[in-house]
């Protein structure tokens, strides 16, 4: 694993000998963000030894390095979802490539279904905590010391600092912020009506299939994270509506603004 992320490493060095200290990754129809930053270079994860390649439709698939707010940033244009097939080591191998070219802060983007009855489609959410849903935590096998211990505390994997930051942004443009916990699951189904039922007793205010793997490698790695939830559809409702994938990436590119702006002013006060 090790090797595999020093090749990598080694070849983005080659490419762009710049050591981003921001990381950002963007969720479904949440990718325009790029548009906000003064990019150096793209570069495909086709190009990149042992990076996985995207297939989802409304992710395209590279590295962009360049700077907004200020730092030195690399976006991830297009994610790994484990309900695509990937394993779980590659749905975080990005995050640890970002980690060893020098990132400390991790900022994420998500599209996700919201349980808390308080919520609308287009909100954003402050992910406040999670709750992991996944059968697998990537951290499973041999612990690879080089990466962080064996057995990480999660007790604020969402930097509290970094939640307090942009909740005075927010409220300085009057952007409406929720905040909650994420429910991470596997997908690719959408919630039945029961499922949303029971992740709303269990404690969770939105669910979605991406982030909790990356945000547990990250912790592991001492990286410091904060992520955010577009609510692109409600699943505990009472009308007879289905939840289609269009219908999550027009709201998710509905609130893309918003959150542009939110990430873009906590890179500059970071
Ligand atoms: N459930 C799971 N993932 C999602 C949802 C949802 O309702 N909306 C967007 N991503």
């Amino acid at each position: 694993m090790i090797t595999k992320i020093n090749e990598a490493v080694a070849y983005i060095r080659r490419v762009y000998s710049i050591s981003p200290s921001v990381g950002i990754v963007l969720g479904s129809g949440l990718g325009s963000f790029t548009d906000e930053m003064v990019i150096d270079k793209e570069i495909p994860y086709g190009e990149i030894p042992h990076f996985p390649v995207s297939t989802v439709e409304g992710h395209s698939g590279k590295l962009i390095f360049g700077e907004m707010g200020g730092k030195k940033v690399v976006a991830m244009a297009g994610r790994f979802h484990y309900y695509e097939g990937y394993s779980t080591a590659e749905v975080v191998f990005p995050i640890r490539v970002m980690k060893f070219l020098g990132v400390e802060t991790l900022l994420i983007s998500n599209a996700a279904g919201g349980m808390n009855t308080g919520f609308k489609v287009g909100d954003l959410m402050v992910i406040t905590d999670h709750i992991s849903l996944f059968s697998a935590n990537p951290l499973i096998g041999k612990n690879i010391a080089e990466l962080g211990p064996r057995f990480p505390d999660m007790s604020e994997p969402y930097k509290k600092t970094l939640i307090d930051k942009v909740k005075i942004i927010a409220a300085a443009k009057n952007i409406d912020l929720k905040e909650g916990v994420y429910c991470g699951v596997s997908g690719p189904t959408f919630e039945t009506r029961a499922e949303y039922k029971l992740l709303k007793v269990i404690g969770g205010d939105a669910v979605g299939m991406s982030t909790v793997q990356e945000v547990i490698a990250a912790v592991q790695m001492n990286m410091t994270v904060f992520a955010m939830s577009v609510i692109t559809d409600i699943g505990i409702r009472e009308e007879e509506n289905k939840i289609t994938h269009a219908e999550v990436l027009e709201a998710a590119g509905n609130a893309e603004p918003k959150l542009t702006y939110l990430f873009k002013e906590l890179i500059a006060q970071l």
